[in-house]
């Protein structure tokens, strides 16, 4: 069986990492190998830089090195994690990917979309997704949700003005509308089983298509 590269993208507090659990119980249940990681991490280098990226210690990052960031703990993840899995017949689960680098960097943070592309393709062959999934939330009710309920200390990201998370969801809309094949987007305002269910019978018809 041919695995499939699936990535979880949306703004903060989408719920992404219920519906990875919740896919991978429906996958594992039909036989399938899965593997779950995220990004920023993924390897012990990459939980590294995913500190730097996080701590709101480290102040405001320049764009660009915010970007170097993301994709020196790709290219690590890429070659060492996420490539071999798929080579071994495994279908890998990734909570954010480069759609996250397109959103926030190339958009919100005003690098350029096609910039960030264009970097991707130059350096991480064979880096694009099978399919990803897009968890549509506004940004005041997600923040809220990653608040829980002022239990959690937001992160570097999560502390950014309210503009800046308008901006990423406008930027993962303009990038599921260039490759619309590619993505399934989910109103992530709903009940997480109902949601669960319309993502699992999407990814049952890809793996149909494969087959
Ligand atoms: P994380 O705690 O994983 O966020 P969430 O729980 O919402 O998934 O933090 C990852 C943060 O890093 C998040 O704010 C998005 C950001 N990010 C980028 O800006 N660019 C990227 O390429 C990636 C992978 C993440």
């Amino acid at each position: 069986m041919k695995g499939l590269f699936i990535t979880f993208e949306g703004p903060e507090g989408s719920g992404k990492s219920t519906q990875i659990k919740l896919l991978r119980q429906f996958l594992a249940e039909r036989g399938h190998d899965v593997v779950t990681t995220r990004e920023p991490g993924g390897t012990a280098a990459g939980d590294r830089i995913r500190s730097v990226l996080l701590d709101k210690d480290c102040g405001s990052l320049e764009p660009e090195t915010e970007l170097f960031l993301m994709l020196a703990q790709r290219s690590e993840h890429l070659k060492k994690v996420i490539l071999p899995a798929l080579k071994a017949g495994k279908t890998v689960l990734c909570d954010r990917y480069f759609d996250s680098s397109m959103a926030y960097q190339g958009y919100a943070r005003g690098l350029g979309i096609e910039r960030v592309r264009s970097v991707h393709e130059a350096f991480l062959p064979g880096f694009l997704p099978d399919l990803t999934v897009l968890l549509r939330i506004a940004p005041e009710v997600g923040l809220e949700r990653a608040r829980h309920g002022g239990a959690k200390q937001l992160d570097r990201m999560e502390s950014e003005a309210i503009d800046f998370h308008r901006k990423v969801l406008a930027g993962y809309d303009l990038v599921a509308a260039e490759e619309s094949d590619r993505f399934v987007i989910v109103e992530a305002d709903g009940q997480p089983e109902k949601m669960a269910d319309r993502i699992a019978a999407e990814i049952s018809r890809r793996f149909e298509e494969l087959s």
